[in-house]
Protein backbone atom coordinates (compact mmCIF):
# COMPACT_ATOMS: atom_id res chain seq x y z
CA UNK A 1 0.00 0.00 0.00
CA UNK A 2 1.14 3.24 -0.82
CA UNK A 3 2.25 5.42 2.66
CA UNK A 4 1.14 8.74 2.92
CA UNK A 5 4.12 10.93 3.51
CA UNK A 6 3.47 13.87 6.19
CA UNK A 7 3.65 17.20 4.49
CA UNK A 8 5.75 19.60 6.55
CA UNK A 9 4.28 22.55 7.90
CA UNK A 10 5.06 26.09 6.53
CA UNK A 11 3.65 29.43 8.68
CA UNK A 12 4.14 32.85 8.04
CA UNK A 13 2.04 36.11 8.52
CA UNK A 14 2.42 39.45 7.15
CA UNK A 15 1.02 42.78 8.29
CA UNK A 16 -2.12 44.32 6.83
CA UNK A 17 -0.36 47.77 5.85
CA UNK A 18 -2.31 49.42 3.45
CA UNK A 19 -0.53 48.77 0.29
CA UNK A 20 2.24 45.79 0.40
CA UNK A 21 5.40 46.45 -0.98
CA UNK A 22 8.03 45.01 -3.51
CA UNK A 23 10.28 43.69 -0.45
CA UNK A 24 7.00 42.06 1.43
CA UNK A 25 6.95 40.66 -2.19
CA UNK A 26 9.92 39.45 -3.31
CA UNK A 27 11.18 39.09 0.53
CA UNK A 28 8.40 36.50 1.73
CA UNK A 29 5.10 36.31 -0.82
CA UNK A 30 6.81 35.17 -3.84
CA UNK A 31 8.23 32.44 -1.53
CA UNK A 32 4.87 31.60 -0.22
CA UNK A 33 4.02 30.86 -3.61
CA UNK A 34 6.64 28.94 -4.62
CA UNK A 35 6.14 26.64 -1.70
CA UNK A 36 2.90 26.36 -1.53
CA UNK A 37 2.95 22.53 -3.40
CA UNK A 38 5.49 20.93 -1.55
CA UNK A 39 4.17 21.74 2.12
CA UNK A 40 1.21 22.38 4.45
CA UNK A 41 0.84 26.12 4.32
CA UNK A 42 -1.09 28.43 6.63
CA UNK A 43 -0.54 32.42 5.29
CA UNK A 44 -1.76 34.58 7.82
CA UNK A 45 -2.80 38.69 7.49
CA UNK A 46 -1.78 39.47 10.89
CA UNK A 47 -4.04 42.43 11.98
CA UNK A 48 -3.26 42.20 15.60
CA UNK A 49 0.08 43.02 15.02
CA UNK A 50 -0.52 45.80 13.29
CA UNK A 51 -2.06 47.70 16.26
CA UNK A 52 0.93 48.22 17.74
CA UNK A 53 0.64 51.13 15.96
CA UNK A 54 -2.59 53.92 15.69
CA UNK A 55 -4.90 52.91 13.03
CA UNK A 56 -7.91 54.52 11.65
CA UNK A 57 -10.44 51.56 12.27
CA UNK A 58 -11.95 51.91 8.50
CA UNK A 59 -8.43 52.04 6.89
CA UNK A 60 -7.57 48.96 8.74
CA UNK A 61 -10.66 46.91 7.60
CA UNK A 62 -9.57 48.06 4.02
CA UNK A 63 -6.43 47.17 4.16
CA UNK A 64 -7.12 44.21 5.54
CA UNK A 65 -9.22 42.99 2.62
CA UNK A 66 -6.66 44.52 0.25
CA UNK A 67 -3.67 42.24 1.95
CA UNK A 68 -5.89 39.34 1.53
CA UNK A 69 -6.73 39.79 -2.37
CA UNK A 70 -2.95 40.70 -2.63
CA UNK A 71 -2.34 37.51 -1.15
CA UNK A 72 -4.75 35.32 -3.75
CA UNK A 73 -4.11 37.25 -6.40
CA UNK A 74 -0.37 36.47 -6.42
CA UNK A 75 -1.53 33.21 -6.77
CA UNK A 76 -1.95 31.25 -3.55
CA UNK A 77 -4.44 28.99 -4.14
CA UNK A 78 -7.37 28.80 -1.03
CA UNK A 79 -7.83 24.94 -1.57
CA UNK A 80 -4.16 24.24 -1.27
CA UNK A 81 -3.76 26.98 1.70
CA UNK A 82 -5.19 28.08 4.85
CA UNK A 83 -5.71 31.83 4.28
CA UNK A 84 -7.00 33.89 7.25
CA UNK A 85 -6.97 36.67 9.87
CA UNK A 86 -4.64 36.16 12.63
CA UNK A 87 -8.23 38.31 14.68
CA UNK A 88 -10.43 35.65 13.79
CA UNK A 89 -8.46 32.79 15.48
CA UNK A 90 -8.59 33.41 19.39
CA UNK A 91 -5.50 31.03 20.27
CA UNK A 92 -3.01 33.22 19.32
CA UNK A 93 -3.62 35.78 21.91
CA UNK A 94 -4.34 33.18 24.10
CA UNK A 95 -1.03 31.31 23.48
CA UNK A 96 0.53 34.66 23.44
CA UNK A 97 -0.29 35.66 27.30
CA UNK A 98 0.88 32.21 28.46
CA UNK A 99 4.17 32.43 26.37
CA UNK A 100 4.49 36.39 27.38
CA UNK A 101 4.92 34.14 30.75
CA UNK A 102 8.09 32.48 29.54
CA UNK A 103 10.07 35.46 27.97
CA UNK A 104 12.42 37.96 29.82
CA UNK A 105 12.32 41.38 29.26
CA UNK A 106 15.81 41.80 28.51
CA UNK A 107 15.14 39.67 25.62
CA UNK A 108 12.83 41.79 24.14
CA UNK A 109 14.49 44.81 25.16
CA UNK A 110 17.32 43.38 22.61
CA UNK A 111 15.25 43.12 19.43
CA UNK A 112 15.97 45.82 16.73
CA UNK A 113 12.87 45.90 15.41
CA UNK A 114 11.32 47.38 18.72
CA UNK A 115 13.95 49.68 19.18
CA UNK A 116 13.68 51.29 15.95
CA UNK A 117 9.62 50.82 15.64
CA UNK A 118 10.07 52.52 19.31
CA UNK A 119 12.32 55.52 17.84
CA UNK A 120 9.79 55.95 15.11
CA UNK A 121 6.74 56.42 17.53
CA UNK A 122 8.16 58.14 20.66
CA UNK A 123 4.87 59.09 22.03
CA UNK A 124 3.22 55.61 21.94
CA UNK A 125 5.39 52.89 22.77
CA UNK A 126 3.24 50.84 23.98
CA UNK A 127 3.43 47.19 26.12
CA UNK A 128 2.06 45.52 22.63
CA UNK A 129 4.85 46.92 20.65
CA UNK A 130 7.22 45.77 23.29
CA UNK A 131 5.77 41.90 23.41
CA UNK A 132 5.09 41.99 19.37
CA UNK A 133 7.69 39.05 19.33
CA UNK A 134 5.66 36.81 21.56
CA UNK A 135 2.56 36.86 20.01
CA UNK A 136 4.44 36.50 16.87
CA UNK A 137 6.34 33.49 18.19
CA UNK A 138 2.63 32.04 19.42
CA UNK A 139 1.27 32.38 15.89
CA UNK A 140 4.38 30.00 14.95
CA UNK A 141 4.40 27.69 17.38
CA UNK A 142 0.35 27.22 17.88
CA UNK A 143 0.54 24.83 13.85
CA UNK A 144 3.79 22.98 14.97
CA UNK A 145 5.50 24.61 12.24
CA UNK A 146 8.89 23.19 10.63
CA UNK A 147 9.49 26.30 8.62
CA UNK A 148 9.21 29.90 8.45
CA UNK A 149 9.76 31.83 5.12
CA UNK A 150 10.42 35.56 6.02
CA UNK A 151 12.75 38.02 5.23
CA UNK A 152 16.06 39.17 6.42
CA UNK A 153 14.39 41.27 9.51
CA UNK A 154 12.18 38.59 10.96
CA UNK A 155 15.28 36.46 11.77
CA UNK A 156 16.22 38.14 14.89
CA UNK A 157 12.18 37.61 15.62
CA UNK A 158 12.20 33.52 14.93
CA UNK A 159 15.70 33.15 16.71
CA UNK A 160 13.64 34.54 20.17
CA UNK A 161 10.63 32.16 19.02
CA UNK A 162 13.06 29.30 19.31
CA UNK A 163 14.43 30.20 22.30
CA UNK A 164 11.12 30.26 23.84
CA UNK A 165 10.14 27.27 22.12
CA UNK A 166 12.76 25.55 23.97
CA UNK A 167 13.09 27.08 27.29
CA UNK A 168 8.89 25.79 27.32
CA UNK A 169 9.80 22.56 26.06
CA UNK A 170 12.84 22.05 28.51
CA UNK A 171 10.24 22.34 31.50
CA UNK A 172 7.02 20.60 30.27
CA UNK A 173 8.85 18.37 27.73
CA UNK A 174 8.36 18.22 23.68
CA UNK A 175 5.20 20.47 23.58
CA UNK A 176 6.61 22.82 20.58
CA UNK A 177 7.65 21.49 17.74
CA UNK A 178 11.16 24.17 17.12
CA UNK A 179 10.76 26.02 13.89
CA UNK A 180 13.35 27.03 11.51
CA UNK A 181 13.71 30.11 9.14
CA UNK A 182 13.18 30.02 5.39
CA UNK A 183 15.15 32.95 4.24
CA UNK A 184 15.64 32.72 0.39
CA UNK A 185 19.76 33.69 -0.89
CA UNK A 186 18.17 36.48 -3.38
CA UNK A 187 15.93 39.23 -2.45
CA UNK A 188 15.63 39.03 1.65
CA UNK A 189 16.57 42.10 1.80
CA UNK A 190 15.13 44.64 -0.82
CA UNK A 191 16.41 48.65 -0.01
CA UNK A 192 15.11 51.35 -0.89
CA UNK A 193 15.69 52.82 -4.44
CA UNK A 194 16.35 56.11 -3.23
CA UNK A 195 18.44 55.36 -0.06
CA UNK A 196 20.24 51.42 -0.73
CA UNK A 197 21.50 51.34 2.74
CA UNK A 198 18.06 51.68 4.32
CA UNK A 199 15.63 48.49 3.91
CA UNK A 200 12.51 49.35 1.39
CA UNK A 201 9.48 50.43 3.87
CA UNK A 202 6.85 52.30 3.01
CA UNK A 203 7.73 54.52 5.68
CA UNK A 204 9.91 56.00 2.94
CA UNK A 205 7.25 55.92 -0.45
CA UNK A 206 9.68 57.63 -2.74
CA UNK A 207 11.81 55.04 -2.26
CA UNK A 208 9.38 51.96 -2.40
CA UNK A 209 7.51 50.30 -4.74
CA UNK A 210 3.86 49.34 -3.67
CA UNK A 211 2.60 46.22 -5.45
CA UNK A 212 -0.44 48.37 -6.27
CA UNK A 213 1.32 51.02 -7.94
CA UNK A 214 0.16 52.72 -11.22
CA UNK A 215 2.94 52.03 -13.69
CA UNK A 216 4.17 55.29 -14.03
CA UNK A 217 4.40 55.82 -10.61
CA UNK A 218 6.93 52.94 -10.62
CA UNK A 219 8.59 53.22 -13.96
CA UNK A 220 9.41 56.99 -11.86
CA UNK A 221 10.49 55.27 -8.70
CA UNK A 222 12.72 53.47 -10.88
CA UNK A 223 14.01 56.05 -13.16
CA UNK A 224 15.31 58.05 -9.94
CA UNK A 225 16.44 55.16 -8.35
CA UNK A 226 20.09 55.56 -7.01
CA UNK A 227 22.80 53.79 -8.52
CA UNK A 228 26.35 54.76 -7.54
CA UNK A 229 28.92 57.55 -8.21
CA UNK A 230 31.47 54.54 -9.02
CA UNK A 231 33.61 56.25 -11.97
CA UNK A 232 32.94 52.69 -13.54
CA UNK A 233 29.15 53.33 -14.45
CA UNK A 234 28.69 49.68 -15.56
CA UNK A 235 26.46 47.34 -14.62
CA UNK A 236 28.01 44.15 -12.31
CA UNK A 237 26.99 42.72 -8.97
CA UNK A 238 29.15 44.18 -6.44
CA UNK A 239 27.11 44.64 -2.81
CA UNK A 240 30.07 46.46 -1.06
CA UNK A 241 30.77 48.93 -3.90
CA UNK A 242 27.54 48.86 -5.85
CA UNK A 243 24.83 48.90 -3.14
CA UNK A 244 22.18 50.41 -5.08
CA UNK A 245 22.99 48.66 -8.60
CA UNK A 246 23.19 45.43 -6.50
CA UNK A 247 19.31 46.21 -5.24
CA UNK A 248 18.27 46.96 -8.39
CA UNK A 249 19.96 43.60 -10.07
CA UNK A 250 18.13 41.19 -7.17
CA UNK A 251 14.90 43.36 -8.14
CA UNK A 252 15.41 42.72 -11.92
CA UNK A 253 16.56 38.92 -11.45
CA UNK A 254 13.36 38.11 -9.46
CA UNK A 255 11.14 39.89 -11.80
CA UNK A 256 12.58 39.26 -14.75
CA UNK A 257 14.00 35.26 -13.85
CA UNK A 258 17.11 36.03 -15.09
CA UNK A 259 20.92 35.28 -13.59
CA UNK A 260 23.14 37.94 -12.67
CA UNK A 261 25.37 36.74 -15.53
CA UNK A 262 22.71 37.36 -17.61
CA UNK A 263 22.42 40.52 -16.30
CA UNK A 264 25.66 41.53 -16.95
CA UNK A 265 25.66 40.59 -20.22
CA UNK A 266 22.30 42.14 -20.92
CA UNK A 267 23.39 45.32 -20.15
CA UNK A 268 27.68 45.50 -20.66
CA UNK A 269 28.42 48.29 -22.80
CA UNK A 270 25.34 50.67 -21.46
CA UNK A 271 24.60 53.45 -19.03
CA UNK A 272 22.42 52.89 -15.76
CA UNK A 273 19.49 54.81 -17.70
CA UNK A 274 18.97 51.37 -19.65
CA UNK A 275 19.30 49.41 -16.83
CA UNK A 276 16.71 51.70 -14.65
CA UNK A 277 14.13 51.58 -17.52
CA UNK A 278 14.22 47.94 -18.05
CA UNK A 279 13.73 47.31 -14.45
CA UNK A 280 11.18 49.58 -14.13
CA UNK A 281 9.08 48.28 -17.08
CA UNK A 282 10.29 44.50 -15.55
CA UNK A 283 8.46 45.08 -12.42
CA UNK A 284 5.44 46.90 -14.27
CA UNK A 285 4.67 43.73 -15.91
CA UNK A 286 5.58 41.18 -13.05
CA UNK A 287 2.69 43.66 -11.04
CA UNK A 288 0.16 43.99 -13.43
CA UNK A 289 -1.95 40.85 -13.25
CA UNK A 290 -1.57 40.94 -9.36
CA UNK A 291 -2.66 44.29 -9.20
CA UNK A 292 -5.25 44.35 -11.57
CA UNK A 293 -6.82 40.91 -10.13
CA UNK A 294 -6.58 42.13 -6.77
CA UNK A 295 -9.17 45.11 -8.23
CA UNK A 296 -11.45 42.05 -9.32
CA UNK A 297 -11.20 40.04 -5.84
CA UNK A 298 -11.67 43.22 -3.94
CA UNK A 299 -15.24 43.85 -5.91
CA UNK A 300 -16.07 40.18 -4.85
CA UNK A 301 -16.61 40.64 -1.33
CA UNK A 302 -18.79 37.46 -1.11
CA UNK A 303 -15.93 35.61 -2.16
CA UNK A 304 -13.22 36.67 0.09
CA UNK A 305 -15.34 36.15 3.13
CA UNK A 306 -16.17 32.78 1.89
CA UNK A 307 -12.21 32.37 1.99
CA UNK A 308 -11.43 33.75 5.21
CA UNK A 309 -13.81 32.14 7.48
CA UNK A 310 -13.03 28.77 5.97
CA UNK A 311 -9.87 29.54 6.62
CA UNK A 312 -9.98 30.75 10.20
CA UNK A 313 -12.04 27.54 10.91
CA UNK A 314 -9.22 25.58 9.55
CA UNK A 315 -6.40 27.02 11.69
CA UNK A 316 -8.59 27.16 14.72
CA UNK A 317 -8.99 23.47 14.59
CA UNK A 318 -4.90 23.29 14.65
CA UNK A 319 -4.53 25.79 16.88
CA UNK A 320 -6.86 24.69 19.45
CA UNK A 321 -5.19 21.15 19.55
CA UNK A 322 -2.18 22.64 20.21
CA UNK A 323 -3.39 25.38 22.80
CA UNK A 324 -5.42 22.02 24.45
CA UNK A 325 -2.13 20.39 24.78
CA UNK A 326 -0.38 23.79 26.72
CA UNK A 327 -3.04 24.32 28.90
CA UNK A 328 -3.12 20.68 30.22
CA UNK A 329 1.14 20.90 30.62
CA UNK A 330 0.63 24.01 32.52
CA UNK A 331 -2.03 23.46 35.02
CA UNK A 332 -5.04 25.31 33.61
CA UNK A 333 -8.11 23.26 33.05
CA UNK A 334 -9.02 23.09 29.53
CA UNK A 335 -12.63 23.92 28.64
P1 LIG B 1 6.00 42.53 7.79
O1 LIG B 1 4.52 42.61 7.66
O2 LIG B 1 6.75 43.75 8.13
O3 LIG B 1 6.61 41.95 6.47
C1 LIG B 1 6.11 40.77 5.86
C2 LIG B 1 7.23 39.96 5.25
O4 LIG B 1 7.91 40.73 4.27
C3 LIG B 1 9.31 40.72 4.53
N1 LIG B 1 9.90 42.02 4.12
C4 LIG B 1 10.94 42.15 3.30
N2 LIG B 1 11.70 41.23 2.68
C5 LIG B 1 12.70 41.69 1.89
N3 LIG B 1 12.98 43.01 1.72
C6 LIG B 1 12.25 43.97 2.34
N4 LIG B 1 12.52 45.26 2.15
C7 LIG B 1 11.17 43.55 3.19
N5 LIG B 1 10.24 44.20 3.93
C8 LIG B 1 9.47 43.25 4.50
C9 LIG B 1 9.42 40.52 6.04
O5 LIG B 1 10.67 39.99 6.40
C10 LIG B 1 8.28 39.54 6.30
O6 LIG B 1 8.69 38.21 6.05
N6 LIG B 1 6.40 40.39 12.29
C11 LIG B 1 6.16 40.14 10.87
C12 LIG B 1 4.83 39.52 10.59
C13 LIG B 1 4.57 38.27 11.35
C14 LIG B 1 5.09 36.99 11.05
C15 LIG B 1 4.53 36.13 12.05
C16 LIG B 1 5.98 36.50 10.09
C17 LIG B 1 3.76 38.16 12.43
N7 LIG B 1 3.72 36.85 12.85
C18 LIG B 1 4.85 34.78 12.06
C19 LIG B 1 6.29 35.16 10.12
C20 LIG B 1 5.73 34.30 11.10
C21 LIG B 1 6.19 41.48 10.15
O7 LIG B 1 5.96 42.52 10.70
O8 LIG B 1 6.38 41.36 8.82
Amino acid sequence: MEQQVQKKRIFSGIQPTGNLTLGNYIGALRNFNLLQDEYDCLYSIVDMHAMTVRQNPAELRKACLRTMSIFLASGLDPRKNIIYFQSQVPQHAELAWILNCFTYMGELQRMTQFKDKAAKHADNINAGLFTYPVLMAADILLYQTDLVPIGEDQRQHLELCRDIANRFNGVYGDVFKVPEPYIAKVGARIMSLNAPESKMSKSSPEGCVFLLDRPEDILRKFKRAITDSDTERCVRYDPEHKPGVANLMQIYGSAAGKTYAEIEREFDGQGYGAFKAAVGEAVVEKLRPIREETERLLADKAYLESVYRAGAEKASYIAGKTLRKVYKKVGLLAK
